[in-house]
Parts: structure tokens; C-alpha cells; sequence
């Protein structure tokens, strides 16, 4: 008898590479849908899914996954997981897995392009080429080379933009609030507010949370270098917009780059309205700082790698809801027993009690717990009798069990 291959549901036009990186790691028949399709059609596709493949417009919540009974794990090809009722999943033993750095290069690349447009004013000169204007004139035009770059946020996006402004000879400086190793000759400092009032630039590459929210405030937009610029390709609650105007209108600023704002449009029939549109020498642009041919590609492979490598190998590193263990390939001559589980107390004694009683012997194990569950990789030898699987589904505190064989 054929054996049946596991499933793969696409949707939302995920890229093409994700069907060959899927399938790297074993069989696996692939099924594309393009777009987001209606809620019958999901519920019915659904069903007979391994894994799921999204980006952002895809809602998988409660009742989608009470129809997902084979489903093993979520991906989300895109950084955000809100569309994905993670608790629901995680207590349905489905880890949910993104791919949040795959896009860090293009937002860094955008960043030191904002750079050198604005220190060379020319979004204004731009605007005014466009009217029929003729703006030619070095006055208020720098070059980048030996100007002071201030970082905020260290991370992956801040770390690589660090590399690229050094090559471009800037001076740069960064703040983090967890200790961080510079690159090449970039300085830390010991607080924002120094970094802000020495830099000719200020970059804010920070995720959204309570101590960032709002984290450029007027007092300390005012309190930036005159005639600095600030740009912000992060997150849209970290700066004051209407101070951010303000700050541009007076000549306190001499421009900024903006990419995400407090309120954004949901599609591209609804109207942006900002106080930064009329703003001269500000770059405008519509949240687009991860978006790259090579970022969707990237995505594509790294949220792929994480579902069959879940699904072939068990491993669970780097999903958003889950316990994070990565047990690597399978040995020959042995099977792999994967069990999401309630994190009570005595769940481990009886699995391996059932082991044992099976004739099995346990050659490797890992467990992990976080919150309410638990999961548990073990690697078994000898024969596994009928029925043993079934006996493992029915143990006390089991969400769901599956063997994996290599
Ligand atoms: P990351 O997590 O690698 O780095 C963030 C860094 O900020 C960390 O080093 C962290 O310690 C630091 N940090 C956190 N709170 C801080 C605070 N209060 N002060 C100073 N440092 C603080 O994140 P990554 O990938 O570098 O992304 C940075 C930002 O870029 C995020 O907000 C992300 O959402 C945004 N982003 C925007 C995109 C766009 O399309 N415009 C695309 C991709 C990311």
C-alpha cells in the first residue's frame, strides 16, 4: 500500500523556494491555494493538513483548528504572529513558528539609503525637480563620511546597520539597554539622552514594548543636536509625531525618514494622513522596510526549514509558543516519540514507564515545559508493538503524540 505523504497547505502566495525547503527534510506533498480563501473553503483544505503555511491576512483561530485534526504546526511566512491564536494552538500541542529576522538586511540597507538622501536634502530638492523647480545648490548638503550616527537598539537590524554606516566612514555610536559587542569601531553609551544630543543622526531600531512606546518624546526631540535628523523604521508608537513635525517646522530638525506611523491605512484604498506630509526633506514611505524580493525569499526559507523541521525531526527551536527543544536528525535504528503535554508532575516517569513496558529502550530524551505545557522528544530502540502509539495518546496529561521515523 502507498504510503500517504504528509501535507503541506500554502496560502497567501508564500514564496516559491518554501515547496523545495520544505521538501529537504523528507517527503511532503505540497498544496497551494493562492490568496487567503473563504472560511469554507479553509475549514474543508484544513482538515487534511500537516502544516500550514500563512502570511499576515489568514486568521487561525479557536474554530479554524477544531478543524485541523492532522494539522502539526503553524507557520507564519512574515514576522508577526497576531493572525494565529497562539494559546489556542499551543493547547492544541501545534507549535507556531515565523521567521522574524529574515528581513533585517533590506530595513538596514533602507536605513543608510535614508541616511545619504537626507543629509543631502534631497527629498526637497526632489519635491521641487517634480513641480518644475530647479533646487541646485550645495547649501545644507553633507556628506556622511565623519558624521556621528547614533543606533538605538542594538539588535539585529541596528548590529548590521553598524557594519554598513562604519563602511561609509561614520562615526558610530549605539544604545542598548543589554550589554551589546560593538562592531568594527562603534561606541556604546550610557544613556539615550546622550546619545540623542551628540548625534548628527538618530536611528531608532527598538521593538515595540511599555518602555519604548512613545520613547522619543518632545523634550527629547528638542533636545537633539540642531539640525540633526531622526528616522524611525521600527515601530510606530516610539516617537511623537506631532512633536516630530514641530521639531521639523522650526528648523529644530533638519529631516527625518519615516516608515511606520501611529496609524497606518490596512490597504492601499485607504487615505494616509499625517502632520509629516508637508514636512520639506522627510521620506515618507509606507511601512515597506522589510519588503524586498530577497526578504520575501529569505521568509520563505526560514519559516519552511522550521515546519518540516519540525515535522521531520520534532524540532521546536525558535516557535513563539512553545517549549523550545532541538533534538537534531534522527540515529538509524531508532524512532522518535514527540508528545506536546500538560507540565504536571509525573508525566516523564510515565511515558518512559510505558516504554519500558512496550520492550523499548530509551536511547535519547529532551523535555521542555513552559507555562501549562510540556513536550518531550524520545528517541527509542527495539520493536514498538501494536497499539503503542494509541497507548501513548491515552496517557495522562498527553495532547496529541506522533512517531517519527527516519
Ligand atoms: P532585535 O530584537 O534584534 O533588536 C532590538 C534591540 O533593541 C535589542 O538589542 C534590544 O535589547 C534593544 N532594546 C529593547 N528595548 C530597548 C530600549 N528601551 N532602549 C534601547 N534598546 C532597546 O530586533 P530587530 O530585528 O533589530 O528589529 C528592530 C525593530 O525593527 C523592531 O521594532 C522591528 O519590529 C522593526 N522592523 C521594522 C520593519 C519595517 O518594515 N519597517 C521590518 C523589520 C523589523
Amino acid at each position: 500500500m502507498a504510503k500517504i505523504l504528509p501535507r503541506a497547505l500554502l496560502l497567501e502566495n508564500v514564496h516559491a523556494d518554501a515547496d523545495a525547503a520544505l521538501q529537504a527534510f523528507g517527503p511532503i506533498e505540497v498544496k497551494r491555494l493562492s490568496g487567503s480563501p473563504d472560511r469554507a473553503l479553509l475549514d474543508e483544505e484544513i482538515a487534511s493538513a500537516s502544516v500550514l503555511g500563512i502570511r499576515s491576512r489568514t486568521q487561525v483561530d479557536a474554530p479554524l483548528l477544531a478543524h485541523a485534526g492532522a494539522l502539526q504546526a503553524v507557520g507564519c511566512f512574515c514576522i508577526g504572529t497576531n493572525q494565529v491564536d497562539l494559546e489556542a494552538a499551543a493547547a492544541k500541542g501545534i507549535p507556531v513558528f515565523n521567521a522574524p529576522f529574515a528581513n533585517t538586511r533590506s530595513v538596514a540597507e533602507l536605513t543608510m539609503a535614508s541616511i545619504v538622501m537626507l543629509m543631502r536634502r534631497i527629498p526637497e530638492k526632489m519635491f521641487a525637480i517634480h513641480q518644475g523647480g530647479w533646487l541646485k545648490t550645495a547649501d545644507g548638503s553633507n556628506e556622511v563620511r565623519k558624521k556621528k550616527l547614533g543606533i538605538v537598539g542594538y539588535g539585529n537590524i541596528g548590529a548590521q546597520l553598524s557594519v554598513l554606516a562604519s563602511a561609509f566612514g561614520m562615526h558610530v555610536h549605539y544604545f542598548d539597554i543589554e550589554p551589546k559587542l560593538a562592531h568594527g569601531n562603534a561606541r556604546a553609551m550610557d544613556s539615550l539622552d546622550r546619545l540623542i544630543a551628540e548625534c548628527d543622526v538618530v536611528t531608532l531600531h527598538v521593538p515595540a514594548t511599555s518602555r519604548t512606546a512613545n520613547m522619543m518624546t518632545r523634550e527629547r526631540i528638542f533636545s537633539m543636536k540642531p539640525g540633526s535628523y531622526l528616522i524611525n523604521q521600527a515601530r510606530g508608537n516610539l516617537v511623537d509625531i506631532d512633536a516630530l513635525s514641530d521639531a521639523l517646522k522650526s528648523g529644530h530638525l533638519a529631516g527625518a525618514a519615516v516608515d511606520v506611523f501611529p496609524v497606518e491605512p490596512k490597504s492601499k484604498d485607504e487615505a494616509f494622513e499625517s502632520p509629516l506630509q508637508d514636512c520639506p526633506n522627510v521620506i515618507l514611505t509606507p511601512h515597506i522596510g522589510g519588503s524586498t524580493a530577497e526578504a520575501q525569499q529569505a521568509i520563505g526559507l526560514d519559516a519552511a526549514t522550521k515546519l518540516a523541521k519540525y515535522l521531520f525531526e520534532g524540532a521546536t527551536s525558535f516557535a513563539v509558543n512553545f517549549p523550545h527543544v532541538e533534538p537534531g536528525p534522527i540515529e538509524s535504528g531508532r524512532v522518535r516519540l514527540v508528545v506536546p503535554h500538560e507540565n504536571r508532575p509525573g508525566f516523564l516517569r510515565r511515558l518512559n514507564d510505558l516504554a519500558e513496558r512496550a520492550g523499548a529502550n530509551v536511547a535519547a530524551q529532551m523535555l521542555r515545559t513552559e507555562g501549562d505545557l510540556g513536550y518531550a522528544v524520545t528517541d527509542l530502540e527495539g520493536n514498538l508493538p501494536n497499539g503503542f502509539i494509541e497507548d501513548v495518546r491515552t496517557l495522562d496529561g498527553t495532547i496529541r503524540a506522533r512517531l517519527i521515523t527516519a
